[in-house]
């Protein structure tokens, strides 16, 4: 993954001021946020609060009212729209895959736009399918509707990282796995982030993957960040009523895990 940044600012990512309504409603107000190359920030909280559209903005599928995004030192108001997404890889809940083309094909479609020749698009689909997990040669030719949920979800994970992009926006990527196949596919988006280095910004409203996957943690309540910062920052000092009941179920969560378990070794 490149992590080009031809500017002075420390950071690949700088969202600035954001803001949107849909007609009389405000469903993003002045939301601000860095990412350093690398890190990944968690945007947390209730359904409704502004987490998509703040994304959505970040890759201008929806274009903000007021605010800036600057990524690797660019504005995005000073490339054509397009071309701005192709810098960024977007997982979303149900994979988002076209029905009608095949895992190979929903890999390949970024880099063909980006215009690598036939080689080297072959050879980053079999890269990714192999680390999908998906190596299998009759994986290749499936349609979607031939994988499990979270097969899709990887074939979704490897399309949006088929671009090398230098940003990568996961939206609620887990919210349809069953608790197993989430786990897994946690651990897997650990290790590979781990090995490529790439920078994410992780939509979610579990407390829980927001821990094992960002370095922050951005609570929005009302189109607004409420609090920003470590896990461990939130947990010692919530800021809202929101924040605070965002982690009493995973507080209860762990302390009747931690109940079950006792006595037992791992
Ligand atoms: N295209 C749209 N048109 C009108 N209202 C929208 C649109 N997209 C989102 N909204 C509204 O904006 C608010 C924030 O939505 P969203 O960003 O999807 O929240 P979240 O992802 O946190 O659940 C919600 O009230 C939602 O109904
Ligand atoms: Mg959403």
């Amino acid at each position: 993954m490149r992590a080009v940044n031809t500017s002075d600012s420390p950071f690949l990512l700088d969202a600035a001021g954001l803001t949107k309504s849909f007609g009389e409603m405000r469903a993003v107000d002045h939301v601000s946020f860095q990412l350093k190359a690398g890190e990944t920030l968690a945007l947390i909280g209730a359904s409704g609060c502004g987490k998509t559209t703040t994304l959505k903005m970040l890759n201008r599928l929806v274009e903000p009212d007021e605010g800036s995004v600057r990524l690797g030192g660019k504005e995005a108001h000073d490339i054509p729209a397009h071309e701005w997404r192709r810098r960024i890889g977007y997982v979303i809940q149900s994979g988002g895959l076209f029905p009608h083309r095949t895992v190979a094909e929903n890999i390949a479609l970024t880099p063909g736009l980006l215009g690598w020749d036939a080689q080297r698009i072959a050879d980053k689909v079999t890269a990714l399918l192999d680390m999908a997990g998906l190596a299998d040669a009759s994986y290749a030719g499936r349609a979607p509707s031939e994988l499990s949920g979270g097969q899709r979800q990887r074939v979704g994970l490897a399309r949006a990282l088929a671009g090398e992009p230098e940003l990568l926006l996961l939206d609620e990527p887990f919210a349809a796995l069953d608790p197993v196949t989430k786990d897994a596919l946690i651990d897997d988006i650990s290790a590979l982030r781990r090995r490529l280095g790439f920078s994410s910004v992780l939509v979610t409203h579990d407390f829980s993957e927001a821990l094992r996957l960002a370095d922050r943690i951005a609570v929005m309540e009302g189109g607004r960040i409420v609090q920003m910062g470590g896990a461990g920052e939130l947990v010692a000092a919530p800021a809202t009523e929101a924040v605070r009941a965002l982690l009493a179920a995973p507080r209860k969560t762990a302390r009747a895990v931690a109940q079950a378990f006792a006595g037992f070794a791992e």
